[in-house]
């Protein structure tokens, strides 16, 4: 036990008795493709979610390429620079300008002040995202985006059973998108869902995950891609989705444990979850005070001491090569510089245990002494 490897993140299957008669059925029936497995968790996701519609595709990303096109942005959108790729690349693909703006110190969440002053006249929408399971001020940003006549879209790939001002996300603006990649709360291998109370936008991107046809199927109205879900994947995610309480519960108590653990260590500080805020718990992150420790030094001895750790969100957007030809934010991004460097997460998954977690604990303590 003392020796043994921790990796940062693993999938949490449920069990293949469940699954394997489900797969059966289809492999019988012929229907592969977004047939009744798909809608039946498109429905227990927009019933859990408390939103109108809920459309699944093959990625969080491919959903947010289609929402983005669907929502004929022009110009420039403002998001995070302090997130995953997918957030910015779903813009360039679409034609768009990405503009940058700083998260706030603490939650490391998109900054409403910050998103205020990045605004202009080109401007389309607001592109917020979750971070680590951890929703943004969405009322602060809505207020942003209404006065602007912008919509506000969030990424919400990490967020599946967070809450914001003690709502469960899904309809918590213009569309939400969620990964069902294998490092997620709720996975269905790979996949996304596309939540939204606006009916022609749901429209829309049902049509668009499969290349754009009308519903009758006998025409292409729109330029769509192939992002469609299998009902295998489906299933996986339906019968995971199931078990969104236990899953959110067994990470919660991890979550505690870690922070309980970890409180009072010098240098060391967590996301702050505000009121009424629950995290999914997506991963869990330390965050390191520069002037007693050094981030990568520490990510490379927990990896010596068998310990998978992430730099995350490391580099953030505006510094990824594949970014480099855009202009460098201004004004600076000064939380997410700081941040993107001193920010570790620590192994997390629904089935790890509390001892693997006081393990981690021990190692990480050793490490920053
Ligand atoms: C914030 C964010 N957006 C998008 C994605 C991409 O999700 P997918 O792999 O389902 O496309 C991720 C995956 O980790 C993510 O964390």
């Amino acid at each position: 036990m003392k020796n043994r490897t921790i990796e940062l993140s693993k999938p949490t299957l449920v069990d293949w008795a469940q699954v394997a008669p489900l797969f059966a059925q289809v492999w019988r029936s012929g229907q592969l493709t977004v047939g009744p497995f798909t809608l039946e968790f498109e429905q227990a996701a927009a019933q859990l979610m408390q939103v109108r519609n809920v459309v699944a595709v093959s990625s969080c990303t491919s959903g947010l390429l289609l929402v983005v096109r669907a929502l004929n942005l022009t110009g420039e959108v403002v998001l995070p620079s302090f997130t995953w790729a997918s957030t910015g690349h779903a813009l360039i693909w679409n034609g768009l300008t990405p503009v940058f703006a700083d998260v706030a110190d603490g939650v490391y969440t998109l900054d409403p002040a910050d998103v205020a002053r990045r605004l202009t006249p080109r401007t389309s929408a607001i592109m917020a995202a979750n971070a680590f399971g951890l929703y943004p001020d969405l009322d602060a940003l809505d207020d942003l985006a209404k006065q602007h006549g912008v919509p506000l879209i969030c990424d919400s790939a990490q967020a599946i059973g967070a809450t914001y001002k003690d709502r469960i996300g899904g309809g918590l603006c213009r569309a939400e998108i969620f990964s069902l990649s294998p490092t997620k709360v709720v996975t269905a291998v790979e996949g996304g869902l596309i939540a939204t109370d606006d009916d022609e936008l749901a429209r829309q991107v049902r049509g668009m995950r499969d290349y754009g046809k009308t519903a009758d199927g006998a025409d292409i109205e729109s330029i769509g891609l192939s992002a469609r879900l299998s009902e295998f994947h489906s299933i996986i995610g339906l019968t995971n989705l199931r078990a969104l309480d236990e899953l959110l519960a067994a990470r919660r108590r991890l979550v505690d444990r870690y922070r309980a653990n970890l409180a009072g260590l010098p240098g060391v500080a967590f996301q702050t979850i505000p009121p009424g805020s629950r995290s999914s718990n997506s991963y869990f992150l330390i965050f390191l005070d520069e002037q007693g420790h050094d981030r990568d030094a520490v990510w490379r001895r927990m990896a010596e001491l068998k310990t998978q750790t992430k730099r995350y969100f490391y580099p953030p957007l505006h510094r990824l090569r594949s970014y480099a030809a855009l202009p460098p934010p201004a004004p600076p991004l000064p939380v997410t510089e700081r941040a993107s460097r001193t920010a570790l997460a620590l192994p997390l998954y629904s089935h790890l245990s509390l001892d693997e977690v006081d393990l981690v604990c021990e190692r990480l303590r050793s490490v920053l002494q």
